[in-house]
């Protein structure tokens, strides 16, 4: 018979040497498999003599548990070291800054949004509101702007099928809702989201208006230019800000003119920028809003709020401000 004390030293070598219970499985096979050399010397049982067999058999058991024995330490040893391995590299670096919740911020849209507000409270205007989702009546119609008229071609769009629902193309509808439901005197700003089909880099879907209206006994456009200079200064904390007036069309006002801010950039470069539309409010507008224009007068005026948060901000894409990317939002904190 074989003997039995190099089988034991054999797989304590073997064994020791496997660095995975994989490998383990492997070197186990050889000794306690169906071919292996403990497995081997219990078939050759058969051929030792009566006397022998049961000393022999004894001794190979013993080996068995022996080897088992090893194996199992072995296998513990490695499942330890793994366990080891893994504590050390998942190891908490107590000396990193905790990571705390960020603190949120308003929008930069809000943030221009509110300060107007705020400047236009101070002259005393409110603010008011309408829906997003308008009719035709209110958001073309009522404002002069009939069925075959071709300022409704530059304001196109997105219809409401089978209804005369549109989403609002500006914030001048507001006008007729207000004048509806009040008297005079008004003085309302009306900031709120409008929808165009256009889309680059200073135009967007969806942007923001803000809306004005003054309606009383006497008011003209001298009122308008004086209103607009004040609120100009004021939003960019400038003294050099001059208003410039030039004539333009709105079916909605009459006389209609586009606002020019004249900046004078640091460079000493005069620059035109325009900031929006205005008027004295047309008398059928006023009719529309059951108004009596006989005894009462207004203007209106419609600024680009997204337009008035980029020159303050100096910001040079439209779309940074609807990307919503962080690296962007935070700096507005
Ligand atoms: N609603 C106009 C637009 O979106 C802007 C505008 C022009 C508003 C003249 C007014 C106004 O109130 O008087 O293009």
């Amino acid at each position: 018979m074989q003997a039995i004390d190099p089988i034991i030293a054999d797989a304590e070598r073997a064994f020791g040497a496997c660095a995975t219970l994989a490998e383990l499985e492997q070197a186990k096979s050889r000794f306690l498999g169906k071919a292996g050399a403990l497995t081997e010397l219990l078939k050759g049982l058969g051929r030792l003599s009566a006397e022998e067999r049961p000393k022999a058999g004894a001794a190979i058991n013993e080996a068995k548990g022996r080897v088992e024995a090893l194996l199992q330490a072995r296998r513990e040893a490695i499942l330890a070291a793994e366990l080891d391995q893994r504590l050390a590299s998942e190891s908490v670096d107590v000396t990193l800054p905790g990571r705390r919740q960020s603190d949120g911020g308003l929008h930069p849209i809000s943030l221009a949004q509110e300060r107007i507000e705020r400047l236009f409270a101070s002259m005393g205007f409110s603010v008011a509101d309408g829906p997003e989702i308008e009719n035709d009546f209110y958001n073309f119609t009522a404002l002069r702007m009939f069925p075959d008229h071709p300022s409704r071609s530059m304001q196109d769009t997105f219809y409401v099928a089978d209804s005369d629902k549109v989403l609002r193309t500006h914030t001048s509808p507001v006008q007729i809702r207000h004048m509806q439901s009040h008297t005079p005197p008004i003085r309302i700003i009306c900031p709120g989201r409008v929808y165009r089909v256009d889309h680059d880099a200073t135009h967007s879907p969806m942007f923001h208006q803000i809306e004005g209206l003054w309606v009383d006994e006497g008011i003209s456009l001298a009122d308008l230019k004086g209103t607009i200079a004040q609120f100009c200064s004021a939003f960019f904390e400038r003294d050099d800000v001059e208003i410039r007036f030039r004539p333009s069309y709105f079916p909605f006002v009459e006389p209609g003119v586009e606002i020019d801010m004249v900046w004078e950039r640091k460079d000493g470069e005069v620059k035109y920028l325009e900031v929006g539309g205005a008027g004295v409010v047309h008398p059928d507008v006023l009719r529309n809003g059951h108004i009596d224009p006989e005894r009462y007068s207004g203007f209106a005026f419609g600024m680009g709020l997204d337009r008035l948060a980029m020159l303050k901000y100096g910001v040079n894409d439209l779309r940074l401000f609807f990307e919503n990317d962080l690296k962007f939002l935070r700096q507005f904190r």
